[in-house]
């Protein structure tokens, strides 16, 4: 696997792979690469003949009081992982190869509504500075395919809606959340939280699972569902951001006798914030 750190050095890699009419996957990730991102290289290699990777903690994305300084750096054991699973490119930028430094501001890209919902709502402008800079990711790198984690179910909605609207000739693909054995989903932050909160994680999983088992068995009040399961996770040890069943589609409120749903998750245990979420189809 080659690794490049400057877009001159991307675009010519890719523009030979082009040019034998190779076919092209890219995999944006912050690093620290876990199960849950390599199973996104497992699926561009079904997809594509050359993968391409992208490891860039950005600052865009995390608010001012957010953890951007202490997210977790492996570049050495990422390279290696990569390397392991088949991929042909690692694209390691600097901060100021991504966003050089300017007098004043920025273009940026911003998906309205989504972005302003649930995870945008408690992390405001993280979602302008996602769509940003995978926007300049998918122009620097012109993939034929970009793959993203279903873990993140509003930032892959929020892709795809950007994708449509400014008329990227990418096809996105959703890949489904690789968990622990104990059912929590796979995330770098899993590592700062402590024996105690690690021990108490996994009841995320099993407060949304509770909830979809109720959906499927008929159960109509999602009001009631909500509560009650922000209870549980109250009684559990959880500060919760939110815990609502939406609309798949949107992620807008549901009509009556919505059948694509998703139960979406974000709650904190001590200073780390987890999110999580399953889909459910009650056709
Ligand atoms: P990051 O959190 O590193 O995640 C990179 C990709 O891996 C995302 O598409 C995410 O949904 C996926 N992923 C993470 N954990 C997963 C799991 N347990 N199962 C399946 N997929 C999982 O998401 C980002 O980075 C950034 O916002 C990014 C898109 C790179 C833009 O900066």
């Amino acid at each position: 696997m080659n690794s490049v750190s400057t877009i001159v050095e991307l675009r010519l890699q890719i523009a030979g792979w082009r040019a034998a009419g190779d076919r092209i996957a890219f995999v944006p990730t912050m690093g620290n690469l876990h199960e849950g991102h390599l199973k996104l290289v497992d699926a561009a290699k079904e997809q594509a003949d050359r993968v391409v990777v992208s490891i860039f903690v950005n600052p865009m994305q995390f608010g001012a009081n957010e953890d951007l300084d202490a997210y977790p750096k492996t570049p050495e054991q990422d390279s290696a992982l990569l390397e392991e699973r088949g991929a042909d490119l690692l694209f390691l930028p600097a901060v100021a190869d991504i966003y050089p430094p300017s007098k004043s501001e920025v273009t940026v890209v911003e998906v309205p509504e989504i972005s302003d919902i649930l995870c945008g709502a408690s992390r405001p402008g993280h979602f302008r500075g996602v769509t940003t800079v995978v926007a300049k990711l998918f122009n620097m790198v012109q993939p034929d395919v970009a793959l993203f984690g279903e873990k993140d179910l509003q930032q892959l909605i929020a892709i795809r809606r950007m994708t449509t609207d400014l008329n990227f000739p990418i096809e996105i693909i959703g890949v489904p959340i690789v968990r622990e054995s104990d059912g929590l989903a796979m995330s770098s932050r899993n590592g700062y939280l402590n024996e105690s909160e690690r021990s108490v994680a996994p009841r995320l999983y099993q407060i949304i699972s509770k909830i979809r088992e109720k959906l499927q068995s008929g159960v109509s009040d999602h009001l009631l569902l909500e509560e009650e399961a922000a209870a549980k996770l109250h009684a559990a040890g959880f500060r919760c951001d939110y815990i609502t069943i939406r609309r798949l589609s949107d992620l807008g409120e549901p009509d009556e006798g919505e059948s694509q749903l998703a139960i979406l998750v974000a709650a904190w245990l001590g200073t780390t914030r987890l999110i999580d979420n399953i889909v459910i189809n009650l056709d």
